[in-house]
């Protein structure tokens, strides 16, 4: 069966320099979901976002804007100025989980209220031609919600929706509720994306065989933990290339220095670093280890010698 790989967005890290940079060294992502457009107190698009999703700044195949808001006025907005830039579809983000979006009724925070839901695409769709698909949670306090929501969402020309199989109280521990996911694929006639926790080979080809029906998954950490993974997926296979490290530290190198000439001073450097770093050490055998190096590594000339030391004594886990 031939299917779909979306990388999923993660604000903070996904950015346009990581897109391009993952996209031009590793492959495998057929589509990537940039991290959520927020406007401003003026109903602009923060210049970060703008910068963010402008086709010249992009040079993955297909990239899909995404918005979080819980106004159809704002949703509008956002259509038209991604309309502007040449996008014709937008995601809505029903799932981000953070106690400050949730609290405000945006994200997972927006799914206990079906109503708002149907109400709000209700004015998109009758005051927009533009494509939108969904990115949500099971809901925010139970697995129930998302069970209301489905059947108002079927009278929409929805695209698409993306799950992830947790409810916003979880964040993003414990364990995936495969058996509502489940239940999802037969409480709707939209087409499905599965989303959460797909972090190896294995894991991918354990929800392939639970989940025949779906063509198109969505991985988000396990991209930035080992960027390999998208094209071993693709491949099928489990065992890294022979010289991953070297792979990997080309990648790393020119990720280093995009963000060395967008950042000023070398502590936003070494903080943005050591954020990959939590995900990166992940990937590699002795991940705590890994992760103490870079926890130590306060200056540039310390970074640069924990990532040369890393790649050359350590090995990416298969
Ligand atoms: C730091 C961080 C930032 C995230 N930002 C976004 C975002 O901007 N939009 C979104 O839809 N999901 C966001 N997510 C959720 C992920 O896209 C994804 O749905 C979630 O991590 C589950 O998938 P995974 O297990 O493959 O990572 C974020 C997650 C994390 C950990």
């Amino acid at each position: 069966m031939t299917y779909k790989l979306i990388s999923s967005p993660l604000q903070g890290f996904t950015d346009f320099k990581f897109r391009n940079t993952f996209n031009k060294h590793f492959g495998g992502i057929n589509t990537f979901y940039a991290p959520y457009i927020r406007l401003n107190d003026n109903l602009e698009m923060k210049s970060s976002n703008f910068r963010d999703i402008l086709p010249v700044n992009n040079s993955v195949a297909e990239l899909i804007p995404q918005v979080l808001t819980n106004d159809a006025e704002e949703f509008l907005i956002v259509a038209k100025d991604v309309r502007e830039l040449g996008y014709s579809e937008l995601n809505w983000n029903l799932g981000c989980p953070s106690p400050t979006v949730v609290k405000r009724g945006l994200g997972s925070g927006l799914l206990p209220d079906a109503d708002k839901v149907d109400s709000i695409l209700n004015k998109v769709y009758s005051e927009s031609d533009i494509t939108v698909s969904i990115k949500m949670r099971l809901g925010f306090d139970n697995n129930e919600e998302i069970f209301k929501i489905l059947p108002l969402l079927e009278k929409y020309p929805i695209k698409n929706i993306a799950v992830h199989a947790r409810i916003g109280k979880q964040m993003y521990k414990g364990i995936v509720d495969l058996d509502s996911f489940k239940r999802c694929i037969a409480s709707t006639n939209h087409k499905l994306i599965y989303n959460g926790d797909i972090s190896s080979v294995a894991k991918f080809t354990e929800m392939q065989n639970l989940f025949p029906e779906i063509d198109t998954w969505m991985i988000g950490r396990g991209i930035i933990a080992d960027p390999f993974l998208p094209q071993m997926i693709k491949a099928n296979v489990t065992e890294h290339p022979e010289n991953s490290n070297e792979l990997f530290k080309s990648f790393h190198d020119e990720l280093y220095d995009t963000y060395a000439e967008a950042l000023s001073g070398p502590g936003h450097l070494l903080t943005k670093m050591f954020h990959f770093w939590e995900y990166f050490s992940m990937s590699f055998t002795n991940s705590h280890k890994v992760l103490k190096k870079f926890k130590k590594a306060q200056t540039i000339n310390a970074y640069r010698s924990a990532v040369s030391e890393t790649v050359r004594e350590e090995v990416l886990k298969s």
